[in-house]
């Protein structure tokens, strides 16, 4: 039976998610017609099953579809993980007004990118799939000068897209910045610059980290709690990279952990042993998923322990404004 769980703190909505997700409900309130957003707004299932609940927003993958929704209007949000100048112009050519509800902390690795490709330098952008939607977007903003390295620790599948850091070959090693993209694991992104570092000398590493504050938080957490637990729950969907890597930190620390998109995943649990539980969840997952998990342990132990310690982080980002097709877009 299960007597104690420990519930990582800070868990769950980043300032980024918040923002995004706020975006969109007071578009689909405010806005005459439905409202698209361009893909997941935050990637997690039940967050989009939520928001497209009532009709009242699409989600698309490709800005063209918005013709071919029947009640569509013209506004399209943008996700919270950035996009590409290219999908940017793309709207305005179509006419569509936009909210881009992308992490500012997204927007700080474009402003990045474009920097360092003006001033003549290759990016080497540590990335966790090639196609990611954030990796797509930040390296739209200097295709030509952006070359994509895998993260070590992590499978790399034949044709990903990503360079092995340990073989990547690059046109001018004096010339040559590393980039990342903010969800990644901390500890293999450190050991993977680490490896660029020592093959190119003369690599320039931006002196404010890329990867962000909730991600590291989260896989902090994660660390306190794996010692003291027999098995880790980490409350994802599978294409939230921050809340993979929380699983693979997990398992790594702690021997056994589990990914759950529900509580109802729970069925498919070997709990037989386990005294002792640690839970934890992307940045993208509602926290009514993990307390309804804590719940399901109180109805067959109510006298379960739940333990909680850490901070709540304190960070908000401000909502985005609507920009007409007409407005000047943001360079
Ligand atoms: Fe932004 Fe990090 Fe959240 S990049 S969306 S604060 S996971």
């Amino acid at each position: 039976m299960i007597e104690r769980v420990h519930l990582a703190k800070p868990r769950g909505f980043c300032a980024g998610v918040v923002m995004a997700i706020h975006a969109v409900e007071k578009a689909a309130k405010t806005e005459e017609k439905p409202v698209t957003v361009y893909h997941s707004i935050v990637h997690n299932h039940t967050v989009v099953e939520r928001l497209s609940q009532g009709g009242g927003v699409h989600f698309v993958e490709d800005l063209e579809a918005i013709e071919a929704l029947p009640d569509g209007g013209d506004t399209v949000i943008f996700s919270a993980h950035g996009i590409s100048p290219a999908v940017r112009e793309r709207a305005r050519a179509l006419g569509l007004s936009t909210i881009d509800a992308t992490c500012p902390l997204v927007t700080k690795v474009h402003t990045e990118a474009k920097k360092y490709a003006r001033e003549g330098y290759t990016i080497l952008l540590i990335g966790d799939s090639a196609r990611h939607q954030e990796v797509i977007g930040t390296r739209g903003e200097a295709p030509d000068s952006t070359i994509l390295v895998g993260v070590l620790g992590q499978p790399h599948k034949e044709g990903s897209g990503l360079n092995d850091p340990y073989t990547v070959q690059v046109p001018d090693p004096e010339r040559l910045v590393v980039l990342t993209q903010t969800t990644l694991s901390v500890d293999d992104t450190r050991r993977t610059v680490e490896v660029l570092k020592s093959r190119f000398p003369a690599l320039v590493v931006p002196p404010s980290e890329d990867l962000c504050y909730a991600t590291k938080n989260r896989q902090d957490a994660v660390k306190g709690i794996a010692p003291q637990v027999d098995l880790f729950l980490v409350l994802t969907s599978t294409h939230s990279s921050n809340g993979m890597r929380l699983l693979e930190l997990a398992r790594d620390l702690c021997g056994r952990a589990e990914r759950l998109e529900t509580v109802a995943d729970l069925a498919g649990v070997d709990l037989s042993g386990v005294r002792s539980v640690g839970i934890t969840s992307a940045a993208s997952t509602p926290d009514d998923l993990v307390q309804a998990v804590v719940e399901h342990f109180r109805s067959l132990n109510p006298a379960l322990q739940v333990v909680e310690e850490g901070e709540w982080e304190n960070i908000e980002f401000r909502e985005p404004k609507k920009l007409l097709p007409t407005q000047p877009l943001p360079r």
